[in-house]
């Protein structure tokens, strides 16, 4: 049904928009044929201190050869604060560059183009003075403040690599992460706010420090949010204010190869523990900066409020890089969609006349539930486009979006990128493509979006495979952290020479690409990315557990849930009562509570074939009460497993998800 519906681009979008069909199909051209030119002439939108003279370089390889190296701009330097700041200086150095909105409704602050330079510049001799060089990793630990930005802009400055650790991960999780990228130093706060609660961030960094031991950072800056008295450790723990304060307002930007890592973000894969995503500073910086006025539309003066945490990529490149390397105005929210109670959101859209609004379908999903009175109180008239991304939004949350939100005015635009590539990839630019509730449409210029079947050969027309891009483009991920191998196994070897983005998708007549979400063992929470061998681990590390499998099942507001089948030591008849609901406590103390499953199922043992591996397909059936439709079970080792995992999901239904 959604795929009859079009909108078409309104004439008065495309006359007004700064891309229209007629611009991109110029760039479409120009891109596919003369592709090095076309990027040069791109990488202008950038204040460079040496402008490049080439583009792309490397590639990806192919069958025989796991030479994989990508490179863009390699001989241009540049540096990534002085993008978002110090240009705007002269032009627009008054204007706003970042309002923040705390949870608190009165907490409010609005920071120009100085004001921002001023903190960063402060900030970066801190880190200096702190023994903060080029290269050298610094993590922060923070919830959704002004110091957050502040923070990722100080480390550009000086050459440092950022990597920003979502407030919600557990203690573990941040030790992994700073053990993994030898961070020199963490920036934590004392406690977030999260919807009406506090969060004790600097106990969880204490934790998480304690874990480390010697791998600790040897200096750590404290945030002071809500003003909670915390434990300080001499010699290691820093007020942040006061020794931002104290520090000198200017600070020379240091000058970066185009080459040199900006960030480092951990995400999650099929296998092992979350992986660091490396972004270079050129590539990386001119992708957040194009898309973003491209599929925002972006004008000069326009207010963007991108709802993503800082700590996934689309906070950095649509929270800070994207909006202001193009001197917009960003709008951070401390706050949660429906606290203090619902309709907050659209009274944050009303009160700070957001222009460019992007979100996640699952967050749709939760406000389409409030009383429609809520969101028709409010005045949205400052919307211009609006955006989704992070899971496969369903037509009815997008319909939902576009006539609640948009009224019917603005476009919705849908779009497909990663955590790997940087920003945008599939997605309608306003002005010019037509939408289909529920398709990402089609991808940017420079993007090759290909299909594949299971044997690796490139379909052709309407067709459903494996999504992958043939060809670099500069926002790619370089390499993993630490790690290249690892780089090249998970996404250059599937399909030899394409870059395989682990999503499966269908294309229509039209060349609309349709995603249909995953097809590895990455699972999508609320559009959280969750590995099933990291919640596995999680799981191995309580004494009660023997093995697990963990699998996605379908969810109507998160998209999917995460559903545990758990062997435990001395059989599951044998288990206490409470085991289930202690077991998902243990994962969300693991991993972070976003990770804890909805569904626990304690099993005898898991279905596996005569080689020992999990066929979690038939976990799937199972747990979605699909068991008239096993399929092939001739490959199990043991057929007899499937009448205990019945037998242990029927228990299950009896006594509640988890206990
Ligand atoms: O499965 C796809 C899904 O989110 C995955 C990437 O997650 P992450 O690296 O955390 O980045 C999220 C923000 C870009 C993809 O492999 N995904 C992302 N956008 C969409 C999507 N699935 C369907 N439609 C989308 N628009």
């Amino acid at each position: 049904m959604s795929e009859e519906l079009i909108f078409h681009v309104k004439p008065h979008i495309a006359a007004s928009a700064s891309v229209n069909a007629k611009s991109l199909a110029l760039m479409n051209n120009h891109a596919s044929l003369d592709p090095d030119p076309f990027w040069l002439e791109q990488a202008r939108r950038l204040d460079w201190m040496r402008f490049p003279t080439i583009a792309g370089s490397g590639g990806f390889g192919g069958p025989g050869d796991e030479t994989v190296e990508i490179s863009w701009f390699a001989d241009g330097t540049l540096n990534a604060s002085v993008n978002c700041l110090d240009r705007h200086l002269a032009s627009r150095g008054d204007e706003t560059a970042l309002i923040w909105q705390g949870e608190i409704e009165a907490q409010t602050a609005r920071l120009s183009f100085h004001d921002l330079h001023d903190k960063v510049c402060r900030l970066a001799n801190v880190l200096k003075a702190h023994g903060v060089g080029r290269g050298d990793r610094v993590a922060t630990y923070l919830p959704m403040v002004v110091e957050s930005v502040v923070a990722m802009l100080a480390c550009a400055r000086i050459g440092a690599v950022h990597v920003v650790m979502f407030a919600g991960f557990s203690p573990s999780g941040v030790a992994s992460r700073i053990r993994d990228s030898a961070a020199r130093l963490l920036i934590t706060a004392d406690e977030g706010r999260r919807g009406g609660k506090r969060i004790p961030l600097k106990t969880m960094a204490d934790a998480a420090l304690d874990e480390l031991g010697d791998a600790a950072p040897p200096h750590v800056l404290v945030v002071s949010v809500t003003g909670a008295a915390v434990p300080m450790k001499q010699g290691r723990d820093h007020d942040f204010a006061t020794l931002v304060e104290a520090a000198a307002p200017d600070c020379a930007p240091e000058e970066m190869g185009a080459e040199d890592p900006l960030l480092i973000l951990y995400t999650s894969g099929s296998t092992g523990a979350p992986k660091g995503v490396l972004h270079t500073t050129g590539g990386y910086l001119l992708w957040a900066s194009l898309t973003h006025e491209m599929v925002f539309d972006h004008r000069p003066g326009d207010v963007f409020w991108c709802t993503a945490d800082l700590g996934w990529v689309t906070g950095h490149s649509y929270v800070v890089y994207g909006p202001l390397a193009n001197g917009g105005t960003t709008l951070v929210f401390e706050g949660t969609p429906s606290f203090p109670s619902p309709g907050r959101w659209w009274q944050v859209i009303d009160k700070h006349a957001v222009n460019g609004f992007y979100t996640a379908p699952t967050a749709i999903r939760a406000l389409m539930r409030d009383d429609p009175a809520v969101v028709d109180a409010a005045r949205l008239d400052s919307l211009r486009v609006l955006g989704s991304v992070g899971e496969p939004i369903n037509a009815e949350a997008w319909l939902w979006f576009y006539e609640k939100v948009g009224h019917a005015r603005c476009p919705v635009i849908d779009s497909w990128w990663q955590t790997e590539t940087g920003g945008m990839m599939i997605v309608p630019v306003p002005g010019a493509v037509a939408q289909k509730p529920g398709s990402a449409t089609l991808p940017l210029p420079g993007v090759r979006a290909v299909l594949v079947d299971e044997k690796g050969q490139v379909l052709d027309g309407a067709a459903e495979g494996h999504l992958c891009i043939d060809g670099s483009w500069p926002g790619q991920a370089r390499t993993l952290w630490g790690d290249h191998g690892r780089f090249v196994q998970t996404y250059f070897t599937t399909y030899p020479g394409l870059y395989f983005s682990g999503d499966g998708a269908r294309r229509d007549a039209d060349g609309y690409f349709w995603i249909t979400g995953r097809v590895d063992d990455v699972i999508n929470v609320s559009g959280h990315r969750i590995g099933s061998a990291e919640v596995e681990s999680a799981f191995a590390t309580h004494a009660a557990v023997s093995e697990s499998a963990v699998i996605g099942v379908p969810d109507d507001l998160k998209g999917q849930s995460l559903a545990a089948f758990v062997v435990v030591r001395g059989g599951a008849a044998a288990a206490p009562q409470d085991l289930r609901g202690e077991l998902a406590a243990h994962v969300g103390r693991q991993l972070g509570r976003y990770a804890a499953p909805d569904l626990v199922v304690l099993v005898s043992d898991l279905p596996k074939t005569r080689s020992g591996k999990v066929m979690r397909r038939i976990l799937r059936k199972i747990a979605t009460g699909e068991h008239e439709q096993l399929g092939d079970v001739s490959t199990l080792a043991d057929p007899s497993v499937i009448d205990s995992l019945l037998e242990s999901m029927a228990g299950v239904r009896n006594a509640g998800p988890t206990g």
